[in-house]
């Protein structure tokens, strides 16, 4: 068969992409082997996929991933064990419909995550542990989510010792998006920072790499990368995608009637952009440990329901058909 992404960067890092299940047969999971030497988990590992209800978990998509990646010869990342989306609601409250103490949410969190994390051991090399938990803009330093509420700053260093409790040989992430935002970046570079500091045993940060066709610039990028890799830690890109949406449409491009055809001018100005990230990656590839597609290929992606309901994207280096675009042969054109 032709060569993938993985032989192309086999001097650099693995590259990867989240799946379902529903990837995991066909064409797609023949693209899959061919291009890819690591998978995560697009939501099956999840709280409330996986842990719908107290005590009660649900294994059989995330077994299914786990299983294809291991008959493959593909690693396993897992995403994401604490986080304040997809989070089913039995997590904070009582029986009673109140909410729960910290201690009860804290022996939630040590349950979960030695439950998910122990049943995958020496199967997931590498966890986001703690997602999203600083906010884009404002004042505040930490998100509000239901966690920080009720037990405060410390649930995130918590769950990384959970984590490594539960799989002491997993590379344990921090994962977070914007992250070349320069004031976002500074305050999780406070955060992990401080992570290091007490020893918490946390390894590596996770850019999401949720882009567009003007963000990050090089500089931006590479900034992100060597602050985060300035402490002694692995970066990884975990969530990769170039919208073909300006961000700054987000908040008004809210109808299914802004959506665009995939035009000429969109591939190669796409093909521009994932040029130079790749070009930046590979300069870095002493502090990059990974490289992760969000989603296999346009087909379907997050994005066609993402910020805009109904609006299709086309963010990936594999088109609607499964096959390479002018992006993709730019990223491997070095
Ligand atoms: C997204 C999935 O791709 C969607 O299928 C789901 O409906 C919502 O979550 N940041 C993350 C990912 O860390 O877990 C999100 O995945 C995309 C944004």
């Amino acid at each position: 068969p032709e060569k993938g992404l993985k032989d192309y960067y086999k001097d650099y890092f693995p590259i990867g992409a989240a799946v379902a299940p529903r990837n995991l047969t066909g064409p797609e999971a023949d693209l899959i082997r061919q291009q890819f030497n690591s998978i995560t988990a697009e939501n099956a590992m999840k709280m409330g996929p996986i842990h719908p209800e107290e005590g009660r978990y649900n294994w059989t998509d995330a077994d299914a991933i786990v299983q294809f990646a291991t008959q493959n010869g593909i690693r396993m990342r897992g995403h994401t064990l604490c986080w304040h989306n997809q989070t089913p609601r039995w997590f904070f409250t009582d029986a009673a419909g109140n909410p729960v103490t910290k201690e009860v949410l804290l022996a939630r969190l040590k349950s979960h995550i030695e439950t998910v994390v122990g049943r995958y051991k020496g199967k997931v090399y590498a966890w986001d542990v703690v997602n999203e938990a600083i906010p884009d803009g404002g004042t505040d330093f930490y998100r509000k989510s239901k966690f920080y509420e009720i037990i405060g700053e410390e649930y995130i260093e918590r769950a990384f010792e959970y984590a490594h409790a539960a799989d002491p040989n997993a590379q344990l992430f921090y994962n977070d998006y914007n992250t070349e935002s320069p004031g976002k970046r500074e305050r999780i570079y406070g955060l992990v920072k401080r992570l290091k500091e007490k020893g918490v045993p946390i390894h590596g940060v996770g850019l999401q790499g949720h882009w567009s066709l003007q963000e990050p610039t090089a500089a931006g990028l590479e900034e992100s990368i060597t602050r985060f890799a300035s402490l002694g830690l692995k970066v990884q890109i975990t969530e990769l995608d170039v919208s073909v949406y300006p961000k700054e449409h987000e908040r008004r491009a809210r109808r299914e009637t802004d959506k665009s055809e995939f035009t000429p001018e969109m591939n190669e100005k796409q093909a521009a952009h994932y040029k130079m990230l790749f070009s930046v990656l590979r300069k870095h590839k002493k502090d990059i440990t990974g490289v992760t597609f969000w989603n296999v290929s346009d087909k379907s992606s997050w994005l066609d329901n993402f910020p805009v309901q109904n609006r299709k994207d086309y963010p990936l280096l594999f088109d609607v058909n499964l096959a390479p675009k002018k992006a993709f042969h730019e990223v491997v054109n070095f």
